[in-house]
């Protein structure tokens, strides 16, 4: 099959979350099935900026742009799948973060480059000339790509996939941007991309696709009712036979404690010995005060509420009290950063805040803690709490969307069965979560139990293999 995905951001070029890991790594499994998979991004600054040998493979004129966009292909490309990027005078080719600006505040003009984005999409799927590949699966990832299937809803050779990432980030503008966009009138209304009064990319993509995904069975059902839903619950459960929750996976090669080149010493299920040396060594180098017995926690993650970042804040007092000792890496909100760090400049040597985006760092984290700290409110798939486990970090985390369908909580029964791999606390509080980081003491505390937790996050399959698979078929179901 010849699948065009298209994506706001993809591992390694550009990444913010975990959108960049799935896009590339789902990119690279389908490839080595032996499908034709391209990915487009945005050809962002900082992408341009690290891919030296670029080569124009088309320059062209799309209906209503003043000029010309270009798709730009890098010179070297080790990876089994094309990567195309995007490129529109200063539409992407600006410093700093995809969405926002220096203030954090979204860019002035992301309906008009995510806009861009899509009639890109859309010349690729429907003119063959273009680039001499037009493909029979277009899939597209998020808000930012939900205007393509719309545009795309005459054309019934393409089977158009939508899946969604994070209900909560929806692209919604005024109706004024919907008329300077020049989008078609038929498209306004509650048939089309209009959202009480507003225009909605997301609800394009949901409403015209032929499949809609998202990236968890349980976070599926949760956007159909009113806690997740985000007013878009009645819609989803309109289209709910259409909707499927298909669980990401996690990049084998990138992700391996065996081979990761990013940590000190390697290890695997059988010999745990190199996750206590690069816990000895982290400590050391993160400045902290503690033993190979202290429990190291770790986080990583955008610092945002959906993380549930307030509810750690909150937690940390007590367990810092508790001797216990923390590493956190993750950048976001400027409060939730600066309240964090305050936390660090009076408990020095117990927890070590790195404020930023530091990929080694992630990596070493994962390879380094005992256990794994994801408060998230809701979580639609995520994707560090299958590192973890991996890496033999015991997870806690909330009972939420994908957590809860990758985490096999400690019960006594699961315990008896060697079954566990984590810990699940809900609801999402700070006693809640200070009563489970405490629970995962405990049970560190006894060895053997211990073991049996992180042999079994070990050797659980987190691989594409089932996943990519499920993608496919829902590809050539029938009436898609
Ligand atoms: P989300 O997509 O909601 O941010 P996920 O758990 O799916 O959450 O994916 C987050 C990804 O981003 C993971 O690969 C994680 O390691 C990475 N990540 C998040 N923050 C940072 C950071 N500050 N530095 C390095 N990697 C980070
Ligand atoms: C989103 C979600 C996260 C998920 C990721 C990749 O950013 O917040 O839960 O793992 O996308 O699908």
């Amino acid at each position: 099959m010849r699948i065009l995905h298209v994506a706001s951001e993809a591992h390694p070029l550009i990444k913010t979350g975990g959108l960049a890991d799935v896009s590339a790594s789902l990119s690279r499994t389908q490839a080595e099935i032996g499908h034709d998979v391209r990915l487009l991004i945005p050809a962002y600054g900082a992408v341009t900026e690290a891919s030296p040998q670029l080569r124009v493979a088309v320059e062209t004129h799309l209906p209503g742009l003043p000029g010309k966009i270009r798709i730009l292909e890098p010179g070297t490309q080790d990876v089994n799948y094309k990567i195309w990027l995007l490129d529109y005078g200063p539409a992407f080719d600006r410093a700093g973060n995809p969405y926002v600006d220096e203030h954090g505040a979204p860019w002035y003009d992301n309906a008009e480059r995510f806009h861009l984005l899509c009639l890109a999409a859309v010349a690729i799927v429907r003119d063959k000339q273009l680039l001499g590949w037009t493909p029979d699966v277009v899939h597209c990832h998020d808000w930012q790509t939900g205007l393509i299937a719309p545009l795309l809803a005459d054309e019934k050779r393409v089977t158009k996939i939508f899946t969604i990432h994070n209900l909560s980030y929806q692209g919604i503008f005024a109706r004024s941007t919907f008329l300077s966009l020049r989008l078609p009138e038929t498209l306004w209304g509650i048939d089309g991309i209009e959202f009480k009064g507003y225009m909605s990319f997301i609800k394009g993509g949901i409403v015209f696709s032929d499949w809609i995904t998202t990236v968890s069975p349980t976070y599926a059902r949760q956007i159909q009712t009113s806690d997740l839903g985000y007013g878009l619950e009645g819609l989803l459960q309109h289209r709910a036979a259409r909707l499927v929750g298909v669980l990401n996976g996690i990049d084998y090669e990138e992700w391996d404690p065996r081979t990761d080149p990013h940590i000190e010493y390697h290890y695997d299920a059988d010999d745990l010995d190199g996750k206590r040396l690069n816990k000895k060594s982290c400590i050391a180098r993160w400045g902290l005060r503690g033993d190979e017995n202290t429990p190291l926690f770790g986080f990583i993650g955008r610092l945002v509420e959906q993380k549930g970042v307030d509810l750690l804040i909150e937690a940390l007092p007590t367990l810092l009290q508790a001797g216990y000792c923390f590493v956190i890496l993750g950048t976001g909100d400027r409060g939730l950063e600066k309240r964090l760090r305050e936390i660090a400049q009076s408990h020095r040597h117990r927890l070590c805040v790195h404020i930023g985006y530091d990929e080694k760092m992630s990596h070493e984290i994962e390879a380094a803690a005992d256990v794994f700290l994801m408060p998230s409110r809701f979580e639609p798939c995520g994707l560090n709490q299958m590192y973890s486990q991996r890496y033999g970090t015991v997870p806690v985390v909330h009972h939420t969307g994908g957590l809860a369908d990758t985490v096999v909580p400690v019960t006594p029964e699961n315990l008896a069965a060697n079954a566990a791999t984590g810990i699940t606390f809900s609801p999402p509080t700070a006693e809640a979560l200070i009563s489970a980081a405490q629970q995962a003491v405990g049970l560190y505390r006894d060895p053997r139990t211990w073991r049996s937790l992180v042999r079994g996050g070990m050797r659980t399959d987190f691989s594409w293999r089932h996943s990519a698979r499920a993608y496919l078929s829902l590809y050539q179901k029938e009436g898609a």
